[in-house]
């Protein structure tokens, strides 16, 4: 009778468990790496991956017990020959139902929270003109499109332009959509902010938009995250998010710098409201 000597096994079940605990750690220290995102949109996602990822664990565990079980449970005693039988209906109705369960459970979830994600702003929404360049960014504002406390009838556009040596900065307000324009007119860039948990590419010829709402101020690092030439890596910039008084201050005290004293005249009448 030759059977795998005892502490061998041992062993082997000691480096799957170690295997194991890696994995676990790795998890961990994605999720200490991994911000929980500053937007309704990142949460909702974040949520998602913990949710996917709690599932998994669940999974990984009791298929792993399982297999621990039936290794110890019936291992090879003697040279006996066990029971022979042919299918198992029960457990091949739950090894195929339980999974397609899983998935659709899954599936579903991630729909919900996809078209969540998806959701396009109100027109009255502020919406931000953002263009990557070789090698920064410009983003600009349309004064009659800044959501909250918009005059209508304001003419003009206000842009931030950044070079390599000098980022650019992103206002927006807090608590409230902002719908993000995003163009090239050179090479593919990404928009990435890491704290909104969100990439998208800006491609020649064609507009992409997505819409978010922070709910937290401060500066968030963000930078292009697709290689576009030499000084890639120099288009980094700074995500700020501001009270709405603040964001009304900047934009009049940019209006009157780009366009003149009275460009704003009007729509800081209303901002006195
Ligand atoms: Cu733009 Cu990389």
């Amino acid at each position: 009778m030759r059977r795998v000597p005892l502490h061998r096994r041992l062993r082997l079940l000691a480096a799957t468990l170690a295997a194991a605990l890696l994995a676990l750690l790795a998890t961990g220290t994605a999720s200490a790496i991994q911000p929980g995102g500053i937007t309704d949109e990142a949460r909702l996602m974040n949520d998602l991956f913990w949710i996917v990822t709690i599932a998994g664990l669940i999974v990984f565990g009791l298929v792993g017990a399982a297999l621990v079980y039936a290794m110890i449970r019936y291992r090879r005693q003697n040279d006996e020959l066990p029971p022979q039988f042919h299918g198992g209906g029960k457990i091949e109705a739950a090894m195929v139902g339980v999974p397609v369960l899983i998935v659709i459970g899954l599936f579903t979830i991630s729909m919900i929270i996809l078209v969540q994600i998806d959701d396009k702003a109100e027109d009255e929404a502020l919406t931000i003109d953002v263009t990557g360049f070789q090698f920064s960014w410009q983003f600009a504002y349309n004064l009659n499109d800044l959501g909250t406390n918009t005059d209508p009838n304001a003419e003009g556009t206000i842009a931030v332009i950044g070079t390599p040596a000098n980022d650019p900065i992103l206002y927006m307000p807090v608590d409230e959509p902002v719908e993000f324009l995003l163009k090239s007119n050179d090479v593919i860039h990404s928009f990435y902010v890491k704290d909104f948990l969100y990439k998208l590419d800006l491609i020649p010829g064609r507009v992409n938009s997505f819409t978010v709402t922070a709910r937290e101020t401060g500066d968030f690092s963000a930078q292009c995250a697709e290689l576009c030439g030499t000084n890639h890596a120099l288009m980094r910039f700074t995500v700020r998010v501001v009270e709405r008084d603040e964001f009304d201050a900047w934009v009049a005290a940019e209006a009157a710098r780009q366009l003149g004293d009275g460009a704003l005249v009007s729509t800081s009448g209303t901002q006195g409201d």
